[in-house]
């Protein structure tokens, strides 16, 4: 099992027998989130010792229905009682309908503000987290584990508390009856406890092994989805459905055994019941008859022996739950706690005009153009000049992957990569807008450190078309406005136009209404790109960043899409990756990347000059991926 499917387990209730590693803290924490509704918590615990006075009042009243009113046969009595009886249930049941509806108030406002948090969360968080996390596992920390915190608020807690409650009041009540009987009710109630946690404690273990084959097949049946088409092309149908074959049968296996053990609990619990109340039948008779033990006390002492087991399942089985969401809510918490995407920037991106001196004013709203505010006030104008010294990088810390990369890009010059596979073009311009941080070297945007400019603003300067391209869910419109979010339609408009997209656009039925699902399902990859350009170009960045996808697309389509690339280049600094040379060709600079090393640069005629790796991709001697 590969093991990321292990990761995934996004099916099923994950986190379930398992234990929190730091309870107090967990709980504490959760507790802040409940927040100002916790008042309400002590209202519920008020109405759950009412409803449990209630209704114990309610039982304890057989004593008086027989002694007082049957034997004698009183029957204004017996009526007086039993209304009295039902009063103590009514009371019982509206207390019930009444807490829990304030603990579903609770649990809903407290699940709202957690997934709340944990969205915004996700946006702070630096795009390493999300090399190292799969998003089945952070799809797991919204629905698992959040539905395990939202269960029990909902009904665990009262489940807990009520099943504490009755068994105190139980227990006080059989004492108070007869401690004799008592004796032997302690006897059979410590086997019960032991019971209850030696199939408690090995069900859990299997039960955690269910969970694992449960989050197994949920994965593979989750990867198989994804991949039909995969499948389909390869033939692997068969394969496929061996592999779950096998993943089902340990699910059974490990199900099976988790199920029967748990299964054999309520027998042996009701096995010691009924041993318990055959013993307390003759023991209480024989007290009836010899030591005037009165008949009411006996029939609602063997009540209680009957009952006194039920809790004490309740409360074990809601331990459970209730560790089991602490587990789920430590996760979730978990995930709060990671460091944000650190942005110590201060200098912005402000909008300014010339003043009268020649100097630059900065102005609110719409102007003429872009400046850099520095914290102490100074304003630099924005020109997009990159520069790259000594830069190097690794994802992660074993693996160093660019070497001491520097390059410059002056104000409207046009930057080339080519190189192959994994050489590290793509990693270079993650590092431009501070997808990641370098470990050595200095990157600067017009003469300025990127470090000191807060994300937004640097991001905000630059155009990126990412390699994948990622659609959302709505109108073309939308998805180009994207770029922008306050751009008019005339805007949005002109920005396909540039990149070339609006002639299909307007050949879709609805054009730029059309409305988009399923990351562009509809639409042709070329036809995606086009748009991710169009969505680039809205935002009429100074530089802009163009990573090509490599995957192959029609020449009548690549033709368009290099029209659209032409057309938005102009005037800007541009970096691009280019995996066609008709793109390279023209470029100020190339650089050719090798195992994150720049081994040549300059531009079309002196590579091909210098006859090295340029001159094989050019000529088609070696692949250009
Ligand atoms: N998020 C990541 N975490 C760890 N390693 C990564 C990550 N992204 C890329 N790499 C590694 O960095 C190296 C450079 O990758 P990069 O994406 O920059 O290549 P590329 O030149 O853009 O390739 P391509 O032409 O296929 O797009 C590769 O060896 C890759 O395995
Ligand atoms: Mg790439």
């Amino acid at each position: 099992m590969p093991e990321n499917d292990k990761k995934k387990g996004s099916g099923g209730p994950r986190g379930r027998y398992q234990r929190p590693k730091d309870l107090k803290k967990t709980v504490g924490t959760l507790l802040r989130y409940i927040g100002k509704n916790a008042w309400l918590l002590i209202v519920v615990v008020i109405c759950l010792v009412l409803n449990t006075a209630c209704a114990q009042a309610g039982i304890y009243l057989m004593r008086p229905l027989i002694n007082d009113c049957i034997v004698p046969g009183d029957y204004p009595r017996l009526a007086r009682t039993l209304a009295l009886m039902a009063l103590c249930f009514i009371g019982a049941a509206g207390l019930s309908f009444f807490y829990s509806r304030i603990m579903v108030h609770i649990s809903q406002k407290t699940t709202h503000k957690i997934r709340q948090d944990l969205f915004a969360k996700m946006q702070d968080l630096p795009l390493s987290y999300f090399d190292t996390h799969t998003h089945g596992e952070l799809m797991s920390r919204y629905t698992n584990d959040v539905d395990t915190i939202s269960e029990i608020l909902n009904n665990g807690v009262i489940s807990l508390v009520s099943g504490a409650l009755t068994f105190v009041a139980t227990v006080a009540m059989m004492l108070y009856l007869s401690p004799v009987l008592f004796l032997v009710s302690i006897f059979s109630m410590g086997l019960m406890m032991v019971v209850v946690m030696t199939v408690g404690k090995r069900s859990r273990i299997y039960f955690a092994q269910q969970q694992r084959d449960l989050g197994a097949v949920n994965g593979y049946i989750e990867e198989m989805i994804e991949g039909q088409k995969v499948i389909k092309v390869f033939n692997h149908e068969r394969a496929a459905k061996e592999g779950f074959a096998q993943r089902n049968e340990a699910f059974r296996v490990s199900a099976t055994n988790a199920q029967s053990f748990a299964g054999s609990m309520m027998p042996a619990m009701n096995n010691i019941s009924h041993i318990n109340y055959a013993f307390t039948c003759c023991l209480g008779a024989i007290l009836a008859i010899s030591m005037g033990f009165d008949l009411g006390s006996l029939l609602l002492y063997l009540q209680y022996t009957r009952q006194v087991g039920q809790p004490v399942s309740q409360v074990s089985q809601q331990v459970n739950n209730l560790l089991a969401a602490v587990a789920g809510a430590e996760r979730v918490f978990e995930v709060m706690e990671t460091p944000p995407e650190v942005d110590e920037g201060k200098t912005t991106l402000v909008h300014v005009r010339k003043g009268p001196n020649g100097s630059l004013v900065e102005v609110p709203g719409r102007s003429e153009g872009w400046a850099w505010k520095k914290p102490d006030g100074q304003l630099v104008p924005l020109r997009g000049d990159v520069r790259f010294k000594d830069v190097v990088f690794s994802y992660v810390p074993e693996k160093t992957i660019l070497h001491g990369i520097s390059l410059y890009a002056e104000p409207g010059q046009k930057i080339a990569f080519v190189g192959s596979t994994g050489a590290g073009k793509t990693t270079i311009t993650n590092l431009i807008n501070r997808f990641y941080e370098i470990d050595s070297g200095l990157i600067t945007y017009d003469g300025i450190d990127v470090r000191d400019i807060s994300k937004k603003s640097l991001r905000q300067s630059l155009g990126i078309v990412l390699q994948d391209t990622n659609l959302f869910t709505g109108t073309i419109a939308d998805n180009i406005r994207y770029g922008k979010l306050d751009a008019t339609d005339r805007e949005v408009e002109a920005a396909a136009r540039l990149a070339n997209a609006d002639t299909f656009i307007r050949h879709l039925p609805k054009g730029y209404d059309t409305w988009i699902t399923d990351n562009g399902g509809n639409l042709s990859q070329g036809e995606r790109q086009l748009l991710a350009i169009a969505r680039a170009a809205v935002a009429d960045p100074p530089v802009l960043i163009l990573d090509e996808a490599t995957s192959s697309i029609d020449t009548r389509t690549e033709r368009l899409i290099e029209k659209g690339m032409d057309e938005l280049m102009k005037d800007r600094t541009v970096f691009v990756i280019a995996h066609r040379l008709s793109t390279v060709r023209n470029s100020a600079a190339i650089m050719v990347l090798e195992q994150g090393e720049i081994i040549e640069r300059g531009d079309h005629d002196d590579l091909i000059a210098q006859g090295g790796k340029y001159y094989q991709l050019y000529t088609g001697q070696a692949e250009l991926s």
